[in-house]
């Protein structure tokens, strides 16, 4: 979808009377570029973020040459997200040779952790903001404008960009990312993000409806709630997570939790399909599970990160819950939902891990089968508890070995899932075309499994039913054999 060019501010200052500004506005437009690293969340703020920067009159661009500003929105969860970012600010700095007023911005998590060190590591960077900041844009580019570096990377309580609606980018018009929290309040010991991000808070549910709504009236088929650990939502009129006790007995009784939320969300458009990511097991309820069993469009995937399958590093790592009660979860998502697919998260070679500890990671694949994964060796984050209390004490070679291991063992489950996906007839919404083959599209089932099948007469946004052929261990590849009831 194209971006926000300026046009509509141009109305709405119009309107109060200011019609000055527009113009200059409209003749001169600058030209923003936007890159983002990480997780989803990350690529759903710089949505945000074009949006706030459209309204000042910046246009974005895919092409960093031209650009006035260049903004990165950065990832701090490994150290190899951090080189990624510091290799792209030096092909930054040869472009800035050839176009001097071009000004580069940091966001996100990197900005956060780094603050004014940014600024003296990293010679060309002009602004550092963090990821509560974005609305304070407008001035730190004023000043970066008038010549003085910028820096805003004070966290917030309430920031949650409700009221901001997104300028889509690089989107396909089918599938959209909606947030509904910020922040962690979890604390897994490994991890950067409660330090990044600060503490959880959640969206007004009104205005992620709202947001809901205006996508399917543009045509978006398919939604993805978003936040850190999106099944510890809770709504009682604003404020932190933590501090839900001291909320009235009324805000208390009236509150929204997830499973509350998911339900209006399918509810409110019950043909648009409803995805959710994060999920943390400790967090994840039997509600939430019987709302997606209860509400067709709501889709039967989980992403359930577990990190590990050895109680001794769960404990380690702060996740609060054992590998039986994760056993237990899962067996109630696959009474519930049979056909629930499940993916995850691991670590390998957390602080002391043993072969044992290993093995229990392996043996935990094994039970549950996981349909995919995202597995990472442990990489140690500066201010984390792990890093201040617990020697990095596993040898790399070893780590890599442990991964190679999980990896190879996910690829066998992945495999398994997707063969029972074969002779059946699955709905799926086309998302694009094949990356393989322009004669064929790209979509996705209910379990988020890619499936892939001729075109036809088929379009982008249909709800179509392909018949699965055949398969590899990542794709389905079928035959459509008519548009689905949904479509
Ligand atoms: N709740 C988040 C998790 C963010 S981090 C979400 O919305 O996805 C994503 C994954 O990165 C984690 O689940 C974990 O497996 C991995 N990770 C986090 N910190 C890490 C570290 N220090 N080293 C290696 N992997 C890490
Ligand atoms: Fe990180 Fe654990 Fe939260 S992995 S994002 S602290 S749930």
């Amino acid at each position: 979808m194209k971006p926000n060019n300026g046009i509509e501010k141009i109305i709405d200052e119009k309107t109060q009377g200011n019609t000055l500004v527009l113009a200059n506005d409209k003749k001169n437009p600058r030209k923003l570029y936007i890159e983002s690293y990480g997780c989803q969340m990350n690529f759903s703020d710089s949505e945000i973020v074009a949006s706030i920067l459209s309204k000042e009159g910046f246009n974005t661009t895919q092409n960093l040459e031209e650009a006035d500003l260049v903004l990165v929105n950065t990832c701090s969860i490994r150290e190899k997200a951090e080189l990624t970012v510091r290799k792209r600010l030096e092909k930054f700095n040869a472009v800035k040779k050839t176009n001097p007023t071009m000004k580069v911005g940091v966001l996100g998590c990197m900005a956060e952790r780094l603050k004014n060190k940014f600024l003296e590591e990293e010679k060309i960077v002009d602004m550092v903001v963090g990821p509560d900041a974005y609305k304070d844009l407008p001035n730190l580019i004023q000043e970066i404008d008038e010549g003085r570096n910028a820096v805003n990377v004070i966290l917030s309580k309430d920031e949650t960009y409700g009221d901001v609606a997104p300028v889509r980018l690089n989107s396909n018009g089918v599938t959209a990312f909606v947030s509904i929290t910020r922040g962690c309040d979890n604390m897994c010991t490994f991890c950067v993000v409660p330090f990044t991000r600060g503490r959880e808070r959640s969206r007004d549910p009104q205005s992620i409806l709202e947001e809901v709504n205006d996508l399917w009236n543009k045509g978006f088929k398919e939604i993805t709630l978003l936040g850190q650990n999106v099944d510890s939502y809770l709504w009682y009129g604003g404020g932190l997570k933590k501090d839900f006790d001291k909320a009235t007995a009324m805000q208390q009784a009236t509150s929204v939790d997830f499973a509350k939320l998911l339900e209006m969300t399918a509810m409110a458009q019950p043909k648009m399909r409803i995805r959710f990511s994060t999920s943390n097991p400790q967090d994840l309820s039997l509600d939430v599970i019987e709302t997606m069993a209860k509400y067709e469009n709501i889709c039967n995937y989980i992403h359930l990160p577990v990190q590990s399958g050895s109680d001794r590093i769960l404990k380690a790592m702060n996740r609060l819950h054992t590998r039986a009660e994760y056993f237990d979860l899962i067996d109630n998502i696959k009474r519930i939902i049979p056909d629930c697919a499940i993916s995850q998260d691991m670590i390998t070679g957390f602080p002391t891990e043993t072969e044992e500890d290993h093995q229990d990671t392996l043996s935990l694949m094994e039970y549950v089968k996981y349909d995919f994964g995202f597995m990472f060796a442990y990489s140690e984050r500066p201010g984390t508890l792990a890093a201040r209390k617990l020697e990095d004490d596993i040898p790399l070679e070893t780590k890599k070995r442990r991964l190679r291991e999980i990896i190879d063992l996910q690829q066998t489950h992945s495999h398994y899932r997707t063969k029972q996906h074969v002779g059946k007839t699955e709905e799926v919404l086309i998302e694009g075309t094949s990356k393989k083959s322009d004669a064929h599209w790209m979509g996705r089932n209910s379990q988020n499994t890619v499936v892939v099948f001729p075109k036809e007469k088929y379009t982008i946004g249909d709800f179509v039913n392909v018949k699965i052929k055949a398969c590899t261990s990542a794709t389905l590849l079928g035959e459509a054999v008519g548009y689905s009831k949904n479509n």
